[in-house]
């Protein structure tokens, strides 16, 4: 489903309602009315290293364990670098098409190079009302290499300025557990990372679009940084299981605090006990949204399953053991459905 431009191109070319293939089924559009937004202070996470250690460290458990998602400030990324990472996004999809186009699977110079649009076109009813370009880590010589110009630069001190707050966030969540769990194993579960830029252009029809559909993230966990237009959505848990009382929180935009979100890998490892929470994009008519998110994941060789020893304590494992890899591709081959995908470790 390649129009040269991605869905920017569309709105470029002055169109006034959405194509009928962006059209969502009524029951996955995003109505304003009757969200709440999920006004809780952020973490600072200066004071993990200072005697309001413990009562930080809770506060990371308990978000964990209850919504999924949180906000940090004090994360050691300085605001500048914030404000350079969604001017160099915009910078990237203000790009003339043949430009970006270089960065098509197939064209790019690097495997793990890639602009997009929606998420799996060839598998979804409906398509995501986003672009985006999509950097895999390997070294930061390959990184300079082959990310794009606008942005390999604030990308690759994002990712790396945000590799201590996310080892740390791993290891107390880790050692929240109970278990003891070698250096090596956390290695490997934070062993795979990944930048990418997505673009939300303006859409004519919010009502009936989304910029993202309802999915966990299936890696260990994301760091977000979004713009302040709003629009990230997450799922409380719906204990009576009725889809209609379901209820979602607006994430709001703060002002150089970045959203921590756990994936589908940490639930796994800790076998059922943190969330890994459902969300979703909603599109806007105003303005282009940008978020710049790190994706950590395992290694694609790492064994995926609920740790040995916390299934000896609670006599029950509820996930099998996976390799990182197959979850991955099982992920990548389906439209985004939701929390279907944890069914893959079932
Ligand atoms: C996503 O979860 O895929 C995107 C989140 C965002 O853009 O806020
Ligand atoms: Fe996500």
């Amino acid at each position: 489903v390649k129009n040269g431009n991605g869905v920017k191109g569309l709105i470029d070319s002055g169109l006034s309602e959405v194509p009928e293939r962006y059209i969502q089924p009524e029951e996955e559009r995003i109505k304003k009315v009757k969200t709440k937004r999920h006004d809780v202070s952020p973490i600072d996470l200066s004071k993990l290293r200072g005697p309001d250690h413990k009562k930080v460290l809770d506060e990371i458990v308990r978000a964990a364990e209850t919504l999924g998602f949180f906000q940090v400030v004090n994360h050691g990324i300085p605001l500048e670098l914030l404000e350079s990472l969604k001017d160099s996004a915009h910078r990237f999809f203000n790009l003339s098409p043949e430009e970006k186009s270089l960065f098509y699977p197939g064209v790019s110079p690097s495997t793990k190079v890639k602009y997009g649009t929606s998420f799996a076109p060839e598998k979804e009813k409906a398509l995501e009302w986003k672009d985006y370009i999509s950097m895999g880590y390997t070294d930061d010589h390959d990184a300079l290499q082959y990310w794009p110009n606008e942005c390999k630069e604030v990308a690759l001190d994002y990712l790396k300025l945000s590799s201590t707050m996310v080892r740390d966030i791993v290891e107390i969540l880790i050692e929240n557990l109970g278990v003891r769990v070698e250096e090596s194993r956390i290695e490997g579960i934070i062993g795979m990372k990944m930048v990418n830029m997505n673009y939300y252009p303006l859409c004519p029809n919010p009502d009936l679009t989304v910029g993202v559909g309802r999915h966990s993230d299936m890696g260990t966990i994301t760091v977000l940084l979004q713009d302040g237009i709003g629009g990230l959505y997450v799922k409380l848990d719906d204990h009576n299981n009725n889809h209609n009382d379901v209820e979602w929180l607006e994430v709001p935009p703060i002002p150089g605090a970045l959203v921590i979100n756990i994936g589908d890998t940490i639930k796994i490892l800790s076998n059922g006990k943190y969330k890994s929470a459902e969300h979703r994009v909603r599109t806007t008519s105003t303005e282009s949204r940008v978020s710049i998110p790190v994706f950590i994941f395992p290694k694609p060789t790492e064994k995926i399953g609920p740790l040995e020893e916390l299934v000896k304590k609670e006599g029950v494992a509820r996930y099998r053991e996976v390799m990182f890899q197959d979850y991955m591709n099982n992920f990548f081959a389906n439209a985004h459905h939701g929390k279907k995908s944890l069914e893959f470790a079932k």
